[in-house]
């Protein structure tokens, strides 16, 4: 007989709603806040045999198949076969990549065919883009995301969803009303604003500071003023990982008195020396040198490594290299009587390039698809031991330490649960088809009003 769907049994089952599957960690480029470019970080290609990983992915009937975590998917020989085997079972893929080399006809037309492509993107100035991008040149990107658009047009048809991601620093904050009308410009869908998890700076590379710690007034004007044009265009606007909550909270600090900000300047450069790095950065300009020595060949193959894994934020099981210090991003405290505001472990399985597999971006790996299949680790001892925490508020280390959730009673967690699970997988689809034509429609409107 079929347990009521309240039961403690059943609510640890999971719905699974995205899997994300890193195939390579390595990358063409090494943008200036990425773990990517962290010394001693070395990247591989997913580990066993990548079609057998995606048919077990089907199997588990997710209704979207990001196919990257850290690295950059488009730089793996076989990228497009492996998007291809998934569109071919029905499943919809999508893909966030930097975009930064030229493409083959084959490729663009594998990247015309995704569900939602995001596009990273921190800035619309060619000179600040390729800084902080190191090895990117804005150039190329454009020129691919029009050739996307075109693969998709000689079918008659749009393409994917595409959205930027801009990695918020205190750099990019005076040019998002820009970035936005940029976007607009290159008939993109949306702009998404990710919290910046900030690591130790690169010596002789500039300084790269959360604008939280900058100028939080500012910066809550200048995301006002994007979000306010973002509308105006017809794009969706997105925060994201709890940067709305760490602004309002240094905002807060600033009206109160309290707040002890940096004077950052746009052109500060980390001391040169490693053991400085942590210490005041001096200023200093901007010049020639620095930016050649930001060079990276965006074609450049990186080596895989058998025995190095990606870092975290994107929940590796593996320290990032041993001397790599952990980023600095605080995890927002839960209260006592509180848990955490989280459903990702019903609902999401990252399977990392080691074949580690983790149930959100911060938590440590459940194990490896070298021991069990996803459906079996998805429904496993250590998963239901995660739901367990969340759902009860005895939250473990990692969930304790998160930087991206906020706090909710057990209660409302257990009936966002409740709800997820309840819901018929055909209505979720099809409301999700109905927001998207509801939006694309708006857009047109507003498009339209917006050129006359
Ligand atoms: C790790 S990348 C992997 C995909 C691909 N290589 C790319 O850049 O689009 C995924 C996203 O994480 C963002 N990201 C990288 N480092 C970050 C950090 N320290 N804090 C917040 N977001 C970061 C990137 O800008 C990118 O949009
Ligand atoms: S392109 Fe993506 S993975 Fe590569 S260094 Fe930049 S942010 Fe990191």
């Amino acid at each position: 007989m079929p347990r009521p769907a309240n039961s403690r049994e059943a609510l640890l089952q999971p719905r699974m709603r995205e899997v994300i599957v890193e195939a390579t960690s390595r990358c063409n480029l090494r943008c200036l806040y990425c773990a990517v470019s962290q010394p001693g970080y070395v990247g591989r290609d997913l580990e066993g045999d990548p079609q057998a990983i995606l048919r077990g992915i089907v199997e588990l009937g997710p209704r979207e198949v990001q196919i990257n975590g850290h690295g950059e998917t488009t730089m793996l020989p076989g990228w497009v076969e492996l998007a291809r085997l998934l569109t071919e079972s029905g499943v919809p893929v999508t893909l966030t990549s930097n975009l930064a080399r030229p493409y083959e006809s084959r490729e663009l037309e594998a990247l015309s065919r995704l569900m939602r492509l995001t596009v990273s993107c921190d800035s619309s100035d060619p000179a600040l883009y390729a800084r902080l991008r190191r090895g990117g040149r804005l150039e190329q990107l454009e020129a691919n995301l029009d050739a996307i658009r075109n693969a998709a047009r000689a079918r008659g048809e749009r393409g994917p969803r595409i959205a930027i991601n801009c990695t918020f620093s205190h750099l990019v904050v005076a040019g998002l009303p820009e970035l936005v009308r940029w976007a607009a410009r290159k008939d993109l869908d949306a702009v998404a604003l990710t919290n910046l998890v900030v690591y130790p700076g690169l010596p002789g590379k500039l300084v790269l500071r959360h604008p939280a710690q900058v100028d939080p007034l500012g910066t809550q004007r200048s995301v006002a003023e994007a979000q306010r044009i973002a509308r105006e265009l017809g794009l969706d606007f997105y925060t994201m990982g709890g940067l709305d909550e760490d602004l309002e909270r240094a905002a807060a600090e600033v009206r109160a008195g309290r707040a002890r900000l940096v004077d950052a300047s746009q052109r500060e450069l980390v001391p040169p020396s490693p053991k400085n790095a942590r210490s005041a950065p001096s200023v200093e300009h901007a010049n020639a040198a620095a930016d050649a020595a930001d060079e990276v060949s965006a074609t450049a193959a990186l080596a895989p490594s058998p025995d190095a894994g990606p870092a975290s934020p994107s929940g590796s099981t593996e320290p990032l290299a041993p001397d790599a210090p952990a980023p600095s991003t605080p995890a927002h405290s839960v209260p006592a009587g509180m848990t955490r505001d989280c459903v990702d472990p019903w609902e999401y399985a990252f399977v990392h390039a080691d074949g580690g597999v983790s149930l959100c971006c911060w938590a440590p790996a459940i194990g490896n698809l070298r021991d069990a299949s996803l459906a079996e680790l998805v429904r496993g001892a250590q998963a239901r031991a995660m739901r367990v925490e969340l759902l009860s508020g005895t939250l473990g280390p990692a969930c304790g330490a998160c930087p991206a959730r906020g706090s909710v009673t057990p209660h409302e967690l257990e009936q966002r649960v409740q709800k997820l699970l309840s819901r018929p997988r055909f209505l979720q689809a099809g409301l999700r088809r109905l927001r998207e034509l509801a939006k694309r429609a708006r857009r047109r409107l507003r498009r339209s009003f917006a050129d006359r």
